[in-house]
């Protein structure tokens, strides 16, 4: 319950959201007002720079001050269509008000536009004290888990690195994932040597052109066999090739349950000796009634020695019976019960003091050997994919004018040809040759692309029962694809 904050930095909402507020917010929000309903954000507060040592954030340079991350997964529209809402100062600050009640310092965004401004939400969130969560990959542009070689390509990187450059310079642009659920099967693991290859070319391009430290990490899908074998992954070899943090998506918590009865007494054990940030980039129960009792287990001293907070899927109802709100144009209606509760059990957990238990002590993993549950050949142990010859201009020169979401895409401009492993230390170079196959319609091909938009994963291997209407399109495909596939 840090993030005590006034309604008055935000400007301006619908008078339809003003009913849902407390009468001095509606007061302040009115007050800062214009006539004609739409206003701009006049100043910017500068929040602290979130920072990692050992297996945690810190808020800005202390050693003592624990950043936890307190949010909500925020995709306003849905998966199915590609929009901004951080580009729309009218949807961001509809929204601000209710992350403020919920007490939230961050929220997650699937998709930017990186061709757009995002001054105005990044000023909004900031007065709000609240961070941002970032994936920088789009529907169009974003690696294909069935292609990966032809999808890692330097038009592929162009538009990812362009989207750092849009938000490197916000001090409340909290981290960026690299991926989010490109290994949602258990058997799609050969796709994880091209997400480890994005999360060290992002990381590169960060240190080359010069600017903070803003961690890179993905964020994986709930599939059990190999969640646990990607963090292993994504910590492994050299300090180059390894990630920042590492975030999970998952949804194993249904109330009534606990700490050791829904199992994640098991993650944090598993979990004991991983070196680095660890969080929940998606949670909250999908089968039975949510009642966010995991809220406030997630900031209780035994789950912070190795997690730092997460993200609850998600902020708006679209459909699926996930939202916490809904939206009808300017109108936000809190669900019942769901809201209040998450208010109620954020608000009922302080920040555990004194750091936490965080550990630096922490180690780097081995890379987990080839088996049936890990297949990631041709690129074995250590080794990863090149850097794309034709990206390298980019660390020198900067990655320019970004795409934006209606850009031709870059899935099919890859050549197919993967021609060496980096020189990560103790590697075997590898040639590939990747099939030059292309899917023949947009549909097809973006629809098994990584999931840029979020939704809980097909979570194969955990016996959920999901009797939704989206997910009879079938265990191993994510929702994002099921509605697009209906859509199109
Ligand atoms: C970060 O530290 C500042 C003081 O430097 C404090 O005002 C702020 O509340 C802290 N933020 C969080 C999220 O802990
Ligand atoms: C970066 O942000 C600072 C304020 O936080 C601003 O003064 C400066 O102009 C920004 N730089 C660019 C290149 O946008
Ligand atoms: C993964 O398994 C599914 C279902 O058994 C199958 O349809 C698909 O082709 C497999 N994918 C790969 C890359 O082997
Ligand atoms: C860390 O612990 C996990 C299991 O808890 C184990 O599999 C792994 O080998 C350990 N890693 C190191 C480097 O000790
Ligand atoms: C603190 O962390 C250590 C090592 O990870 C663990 O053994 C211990 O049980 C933790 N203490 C609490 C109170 O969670």
């Amino acid at each position: 319950m840090k993030n005590v904050q006034t309604f008055a930095a935000v400007a301006a909402f619908a008078t339809t959201a003003l009913a849902q507020m407390t009468p001095m917010a509606k007061l302040e929000a009115r007050a800062t007002s214009t006539a004609s309903g739409s206003a701009t954000v006049t100043s910017t507060t500068t929040l602290p720079t979130i920072t990692t040592r050992g297996n945690a954030f810190f808020n800005g340079t202390s050693d003592e001050d624990r950043f936890y991350i307190r949010g909500v997964d925020y995709q306003p529209g849905g998966s199915s269509t590609a929009s901004d809402p951080l580009a729309d100062y009218a949807t961001c600050s509809r929204d601000i008000p209710y992350f403020q009640k919920l007490g939230l310092n961050t929220i997650r965004v699937y998709t930017v536009d990186n061709s757009k401004s995002h001054d105005e939400c990044m000023a909004a969130l900031a007065n709000a004290g609240i961070y941002l969560a970032l994936d920088v990959n789009t529907p169009e542009y974003s690696l294909n888990r069935d292609e990966p070689a032809e999808s890692y390509n330097a038009v592929y990187l162009q538009s990812i690195f362009a989207t750092i450059d849009a938000f490197q310079n916000y001090s409340n642009t909290l981290l960026f994932f690299s991926g989010n659920e490109v290994i949602n099967t258990a058997n799609s693991t050969s796709a994880a040597p091209y997400v480890k290859a994005v999360t060290r070319d992002m990381r590169q391009y960060i240190g080359e052109r010069g600017y903070r430290s803003i961690p890179v990490g993905y964020s994986a899908a709930d599939v059990s066999s190999n969640q646990y074998l990607m963090a292993q992954y994504m910590d492994c070899g050299s300090t180059a090739s390894r990630s920042d943090f590492y975030a999970i998506n998952n949804y194993e918590w249904c109330d009534p349950s606990s700490y050791t009865t829904s199992g994640w007494s098991q993650l944090v054990d598993q979990y004991s000796n991983y070196s680095l940030p660890l969080f929940m980039s998606e949670y909250g129960c999908i089968t039975n009634t949510r009642t966010f009792k995991e809220s406030a287990a997630l900031y209780q001293e035994d789950m912070t020695s190795v997690f730092s907070g997460g993200l609850v899927y998600e902020y708006s109802e679209e459909g699926n019976g996930y939202g916490i709100v809904t939206i009808s144009g300017d109108t936000v209606t809190p669900v019942d019960d769901q809201f209040s509760d998450l208010q109620t059990e954020l608000a009922s957990t302080s920040d555990p003091s004194s750091g936490g238990n965080y550990s630096t002590t922490g180690v780097a993993q081995d890379c987990p050997a080839q088996s049936d549950d890990w297949d990631t050949s041709p690129f074995t142990g250590t080794a990863l994919p090149a850097t794309p010859s034709g990206a390298e201009k980019y660390f020198e020169d900067g990655a320019g004018t970004g795409p934006g979401l209606s850009g031709s895409g870059s899935q099919e401009s890859g050549d197919g040809k993967v021609s060496t492993a980096a020189s990560d230390a103790g590697s075997v170079s590898t040639t590939y040759t990747g099939t030059t196959s292309v899917a023949s319609a947009t549909g097809s091909s973006s629809s098994s692309s990584a999931s840029s938009s979020g939704s809980p994963s097909s979570a194969a291997g955990r016996s959920v029962a999901m009797g939704m209407a989206p997910f009879v399109c079938g265990l191993a495909v994510a929702i994002s694809f099921c509605m697009g596939a209906v859509l199109l």
